[in-house]
C-alpha cells in the first residue's frame, strides 16, 4: 500500500479569498490530505489575527473532509517534513506570480529535494484576485462580494465599518 500523499497549502490568508478556496478544492480532489498552513509571521502586521484567520479557514473548509487547517512558523520545508508532506501546493494566477514562486520552489527544493512544489491555476474569475487588493478595495468602500466567502465579508465589515458605510 502506498503512503497517502499529503500536500501543504501555505500562506498568510489575510484574509482567505475565493481564489484560495478554489485552489484548496482543486488540491483536495487530487491529494489524499491538504493541510492549509497559516504562517505566523511576526515581521508582518496582518489585518486579521492568527486566531481569526484560522477560525475563518476552519469554518469555510469544514465540508472538505480531507482538509485540515494548521499554523506554522519558521521554514516551510521544516514544517512540511514534520507533517510528512510530499507536496507544497501553490496557486499561480498570472505570469507576474511566476518569478517569486519559481524562486521559492527552487530554494525549498534545494533544502528538501524530496518535497515537490505543485502549482495549480485558479478559475479565471479569480486570476486578478489577491488578499491585499481585497483589503484595499474594502478600506476604500468598494464591494468585495463574490470575491471572498460571506464570512470574510462579515469580518471585514467589523474591521472596516467606517470606510464601508461611506458607500451606502
Ligand atoms: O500567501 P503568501 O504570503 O504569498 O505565502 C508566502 C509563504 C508563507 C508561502 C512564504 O512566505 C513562506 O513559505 N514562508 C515561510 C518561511 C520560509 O520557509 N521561507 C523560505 C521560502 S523559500
Amino acid at each position: 500500500m502506498t503512503a497517502p500523499v499529503i500536500a501543504i497549502y501555505p500562506g498568510s490568508f489575510d484574509p482567505v479569498t475565493n481564489g484560495h478556496l478554489d485552489i484548496i478544492e482543486r488540491g483536495s480532489s487530487i491529494f489524499d490530505q491538504v493541510i492549509v498552513a497559516v504562517l505566523l509571521n511576526v515581521a508582518k502586521e496582518p489585518l486579521f489575527s492568527l486566531a481569526d484567520r484560522v477560525a475563518i479557514l476552519k469554518e469555510v473548509t469544514r465540508n472538505w473532509h480531507n482538509v485540515e487547517v494548521d499554523t506554522f512558523e519558521g521554514l516551510l520545508v521544516d514544517y512540511a517534513v514534520a507533517r510528512k508532506a510530499r507536496v507544497i501546493l501553490r496557486g499561480i494566477r498570472a505570469v507576474t506570480d511566476f518569478d517569486y514562486e519559481f524562486q521559492m520552489a527552487l530554494m525549498n527544493r534545494r533544502m528538501q529535494p524530496q518535497i515537490e512544489t505543485v502549482f495549480m491555476m485558479p478559475a479565471e474569475a479569480y486570476s486578478y484576485l489577491s488578499s491585499s487588493l481585497v483589503k484595499e478595495v474594502c478600506a476604500l468602500g468598494g464591494s468585495v462580494k463574490g470575491l471572498v466567502p460571506p464570512l470574510v465579508d462579515e469580518y471585514l465589515e467589523k474591521r472596516m465599518p467606517r470606510h464601508r458605510k461611506k458607500q451606502r
